[in-house]
């Protein structure tokens, strides 16, 4: 049988062939709707003034794992039609913060299933504090970034606001769902630009598809994560022996017991070693069903939290650690390791489906985390993103 006949029979006979591409509202049917909903507060934006001025390099990136192996595109491809689906905000004659945000969230409301990334130009929104109030008009159930991967600290206390990432701009953050490593994870997440990169210091955020990955990946390496899953291992350090995220840290005591019982409540099983450094697993599907739809959807981050990423860092250079002494590592689900071609394939194909976009000051992104994985180019000088997260 040829690998088309193949990959067609297996997809055919597969629970995949629930994962299609979505289909696309034609701009007449989203004018209307835009108009009856929203009473044309928004209106489109061509694609050409979402493109970076100079498109991104992928293959042969600084600190990008897999970026000088086989099947990397060159270039980060440019925003198509309609991902993201860009759209502006034509007046500014709003009441309040919280009304935009309200207006906002009806959009989102009306069009995020389809759409999958909405891009809001020209919010009004100039500090951390109007940013949580636009965030407040929207009225979502806000998500903590608690059990998360990687340092993002809070902007503003006492609030589910946070700065995007204080991985340094020098770093590019390879494309994944966010926090599929965790028993809650955001539904939604909103990014929010105070300050953009400027024109030619990147900084772009890659978006991609996850239907578009799916429909792309060769069938069998599906078939072996759907049939195993993912292990997702995390090495939280006592804070004697290391300042990067040690356990003290992450769970804000000092008491030994009082972490492994708030890990246990997300859903990790918890291992300690004689240094008092704590391993933290979490076995999810790497194809987890969508909790509205029911449908299977590629939903993790086989990749990003694989200790391939971190060893292509610079501060891991000339280390040789062994692989679960890294912040974090994924297995296949029956703790058995993943090859390094299967890796390899996967990133190929994942920046093979990713769009990247310029952000201007006072852009909002909306994306829906179950069905569209986001990264970071790397930048140089001063951008500043925050971050919003909701379970519904
Ligand atoms: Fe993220």
């Amino acid at each position: 049988m040829s690998t088309f006949a193949f990959t067609l029979a297996w997809r055919q006979s597969s629970r995949f062939c629930h994962i299609r591409p979505i289909k696309h509202a034609t701009s007449n049917v989203l004018s209307t709707k835009t108009s009856s909903v929203t009473g044309s507060i928004f209106e489109r934006i061509p694609k050409e003034e979402l493109a970076p001025k100079t498109r991104p390099r992928v293959r042969n990136r600084e600190f990008l794992p897999g970026s000088t192996g086989d099947g990397f595109p060159e270039y980060l491809a440019e925003p198509s039609d309609s991902f993201p689906h860009g759209v502006r905000v034509k007046t500014r004659d709003q009441s309040s913060l919280l009304e935009m945000g309200a207006n906002c969230m009806e959009y989102i409301k009306k069009n995020l299933t389809d759409r999958q990334a909405i891009l809001f130009r020209g919010i009004p929104a100039e500090t951390a504090e109007d940013f949580l109030a636009l965030t407040q008009g929207m009225r979502g159930k806000p998500l903590s970034y608690e059990g998360g991967a990687v340092p993002r600290p809070k902007e503003l206390k006492n609030s589910d606001i946070y700065f995007s990432s204080a991985e340094p701009g020098a770093y590019t953050i390879e494309l994944h769902n966010e926090m599929p490593y965790l028993k809650t994870f955001p539904r939604k997440i909103f990014f929010f630009c105070l300050k953009e990169p400027g024109e030619s210091c990147g900084g772009e955020t890659p978006l991609a598809k996850c239907s578009d990955i799916v429909l792309k990946l060769d069938p069998e390496v599906v078939k072996k994560l759907e049939v195993k899953g993912v292990m997702y291992v995390r090495h939280l350090p006592d804070k004697s022996r290391s300042d990067y995220m040690p356990w003290q840290h992450q769970f804000y005591t000092e008491d030994r017991k009082a972490a492994e019982i708030r890990a246990q409540q997300r859903g990790n099983t918890v291992r300690w070693d004689d240094n008092g450094d704590m391993y933290l697993t979490y076995t999810a599907p790497a194809f987890p069903s969508h909790p509205a739809t029911g449908e299977k959807i590629w939903f993790n981050q086989v990749t990003s939290y694989h200790c391939t990423y971190s060893k292509a860092l610079p501060q891991y250079k000339g280390s040789h650690l062994p692989d679960e002494k890294y912040p974090h590592n994924t297995y296949y689900g029956d703790g058995s390791d993943i090859e390094p071609e299967v890796l390899q394939h996967l990133r190929a194909v994942s920046w093979s489906c990713a769009v990247g976009f310029r952000w201007k000051k006072g852009d909002l992104i909306a994306l829906d985390n179950l069905n569209v994985q986001h990264g970071r180019m790397a930048f140089k000088g001063e951008r500043k993103l925050l971050v919003h997260m909701t379970a519904d």
